[in-house]
């Protein structure tokens, strides 16, 4: 299979061909999301959550995001491997850039940040300085505290317009990537529209570039309250692989999210 790359990523959105992008955490799942043809792999910071059976992101450090992401790595051949930076391990740019390094150096081959404007100079320090970046805006999980829970974000005119100069302040200083969570549907597609790089949606609507889920979501196996924009694609399939790849046909195909996936 072709291996994904940060350059391949903007032909995708160029030619008009959907992204399709998981989280992953070991390298068995890995090895089969490869095989089942998924383009990019996330070692999230909801690693903390799935995995450790935390409430929020909020505690999990560069070493678990980094032991994650090289036994992700072990297990990967084709897909392009993204980490994310988790919270507090970018508050500037030079441990941003320190932070980085050890995820790259396990294995991940772009770091995800989350944030928007505020975060620019980082962006630029990062990207000037090899490491490519996703950003990631809208609900913005490591900002519970401020959001005061996990709601959907940009409903406001003002909201909207916040979140479209935070998606071109984020391209400007070099993300080549961009995660959209818990939008409305309309802003997502307004943002895709505006941007040279792809977006990747998580309930912000079917126009984005592409389309995220967390695996044990995508499984039906989080114990947890399931969002608006979760679908168990193990619903009609008898394994895992087939899930996986009912998941790619239905991202690639347009057919999700469908409307009771949105905002
Ligand atoms: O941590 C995570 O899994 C994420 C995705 C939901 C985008 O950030
Ligand atoms: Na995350």
């Amino acid at each position: 299979r072709k291996q994904c790359t940060v350059p391949s990523l903007g032909t995708l959105k160029a030619q008009g061909q959907k992204i399709t992008m998981l989280t992953c955490y070991d390298a068995s799942f890995a090895a089969l999301m490869d095989r089942c043809g998924v383009d990019i792999l996330l070692i999230g910071d909801s690693l903390g959550m799935v995995c450790q059976g935390h409430n929020s992101t909020l505690p999990v450090t560069v070493a678990e995001v980094a032991y994650h992401t090289a036994s992700v790595a072990r297990g990967n051949q084709s897909c392009l491997v993204v980490a994310d930076m988790p919270f507090g391990s970018y508050s500037t740019p030079e441990s941003a850039m320190q932070n980085a390094v050890q995820l790259i150096q396990a294995g991940a081959q772009m770091v995800k940040l989350e944030g928007g404007a505020w975060l620019a100079p980082t962006i630029k320090f990062l990207t000037e300085r090899s490491v490519p970046v996703c950003a990631h805006l809208g609900l913005t999980p490591q900002s519970v505290h401020q959001m005061g829970g996990y709601k959907v974000q940009g409903k406001t005119s003002a909201g909207a317009d916040l979140l479209k100069e935070d998606a071109q302040a984020v391209q400007a200083a070099g993300a080549s990537l961009l995660v959209l969570e818990a939008i409305p549907k309309e802003l997502g597609k307004q943002v895709t529209d505006s941007l040279a790089i792809p977006t990747i949606g998580i309930g912000a609507g079917p126009d984005c570039s592409g389309q995220v889920l967390v695996m044990h979501d995508l499984l039906g196996v989080f114990p947890g309250k399931k969002a608006r924009f979760v679908k168990n694609f193990m619903d009609g399939q008898t394994s895992i692989d087939e899930a996986v790849k009912a998941y790619v046909s239905a991202v690639q195909d347009g057919s999700f999210p469908a409307p009771e996936h949105c905002f």
